[in-house]
């Protein structure tokens, strides 16, 4: 505990909070004040248990002083420094320390502010390769229903959750989407990877069929998380990459929830056994302390887009803050942390205790699914009639009064806590979420 006083806001009108019902909050506000290690503190100093790694980003858990002081370090050195045209040490420093942990030939890094400006430059870049080895009819992206790729025009379009669509009218042009994976009545409370729909990647073959040769990239979560937190299928990947070599399209992984030890591995890549050519990433990679994204590429797409390129500018794309020294700072002491405490090997190592804990809440009232992998996993419950989403939002303020944060999307609870968690808060988290689940059903 320190003894700062915290801080409470004079006004709640001002700000129009993103992703919320800003009417129910502004009458019913849950605040967070202070977070340390596993646990957030309100600002009355209640003790909030963080089952959701704040929203799938810190990863090493809260107020990791390594990170902190690296920052504060940085800020005193050099505050900002563009990227366009002139350089910064650490900038690349931390491209080498991403590049490190990525799979072997990803190891080109680009820099962005976010999971939704990552998933944008990934889809731009795949459009410029297409066009930098002649293939500029290559236009059209390929996403799947029910993906998240973040909110920017190109993610949002890509991604296929209707309710983040409905608002803003038309999307762009030269989408399509394969069908989503999930499968209750074949796979419901699987442990682990489904072992039914490899054949929902052949959707991508009947795709190609009707587009030819049109299609630069397709774009999928490893495990979609937003979503609802949707497995791949058993070999689904595999035969994804397969059709994309086959017909000379990219396979895109947003790996922005499952990279950085989320799965047991740097990057759900590994744990999947199956390498895209270009993957997002956000969230973990500076455990959160200081907003950061990144597009990891293979040298291939580099290297057409560069050396295709007439002499000059090769990619007219960036933001003024990739590569922010604040962020380049956060990013390579987060990634030392991830190393020295091995956080994919902590994950991995409680996986199975998780995983047994999480389908502990099988017979519990409502609940109709439940999956996971890595330090993942989701419950799902029936919808209330006509009211869907209702019954996980009162679990969710439950869970809250009751002293632990869970994540819910529609009707389904998900968690993703720090992979520093241990067997003690595994039970608490679990057992009061049982709790809720039972009280409000
Ligand atoms: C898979 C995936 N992609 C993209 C995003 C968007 O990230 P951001 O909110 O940082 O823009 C998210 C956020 O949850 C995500 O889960």
């Amino acid at each position: 505990m320190n003894d700062m006083s915290p801080p409470r806001p004079n006004d709640l009108d001002s700000f129009w909070m993103p992703y919320s019902d800003n009417r129910y909050f502004k009458t019913n506000p849950r605040m967070l004040a202070r977070a340390e290690g596993m646990s957030y503190f309100t600002p009355e100093g209640r003790e909030i248990l963080d089952g959701t790694a704040g929203l799938w980003c810190c990863n090493a858990g809260h107020g990791r002083r390594e990170i902190v002081e690296a920052i504060q370090k940085q800020a005193a050195i050099m505050d900002f420094a563009p990227t366009f045209q002139l350089g910064h040490p650490i900038a690349f420093e931390a491209a080498a320390r991403v590049a490190e942990m990525t799979p072997d030939g990803i190891d080109r890094v680009f820099f962005t502010n976010s999971g939704s400006e990552s998933a944008d430059t990934a889809l731009k870049i795949a459009l410029a390769y297409q066009k930098a080895r002649g293939q500029s009819q290559r236009v059209r992206l390929i996403g799947r229903e029910r993906g998240y790729h973040g909110v920017g025009f190109g993610g949002m379009s890509v991604g296929g959750i209707g309710t983040n669509r409905k608002q803003f009218g038309a999307m762009l042009p030269y989408v399509d989407h394969l069908p989503h994976t999930h499968d209750p009545a074949r796979n419901a409370f699987t442990k682990g990877m489904p072992e039914h729909g490899v054949e929902l990647a052949n959707k991508l073959e009947d795709l190609v069929a009707l587009h030819g040769d049109t299609i630069a990239a397709v774009m999928v979560e490893p495990v979609a998380g937003s979503t609802g937190v949707l497995v791949p299928p058993v070999g689904y990947l595999k035969r994804l990459r397969e059709i994309c070599d086959k017909h000379g399209i990219l396979l895109i992984y947003d790996e922005v929830i499952t990279g950085f030890g989320r799965l047991g591995t740097d990057f759900g890549a590994e744990r999947l056994g199956v390498v895209p050519d270009i993957m997002t990433m956000a969230k973990g990679l500076t455990n959160a302390a200081v907003p950061m994204g990144a597009v990891a590429c293979s040298n291939a797409v580099y290297e057409a887009v560069v050396e295709g390129s007439p002499a000059g500018i090769e990619l007219f794309h960036g933001y003024t803050y990739s590569g922010h020294p604040l962020a380049s700072a956060a990013a390579i002491a987060t990634l030392a942390l991830h190393r020295e405490e091995d956080l994919p090997g902590r994950a991995r190592a409680i996986e199975p205790y998780w995983e047994e804990a999480a389908h502990s809440l099988r017979a519990a009232p409502g609940v109709v699914d439940i999956r996971n992998l890595g330090l993942i996993a989701g419950i799902e419950l029936a919808p209330r009639e006509g009211k869907p989403g209702a019954r996980a939002m009162d679990v969710f303020r439950r869970c809250f009064d009751d002293g632990v944060l869970v994540r819910v999307t529609g009707d389904i609870v998900a968690l993703s806590p720090p992979l520093i968690i241990e067997k003690p808060h595994v039970d608490r988290l679990i057992g009061t979420l049982s709790d809720a689940i039972h009280a409000i059903a």
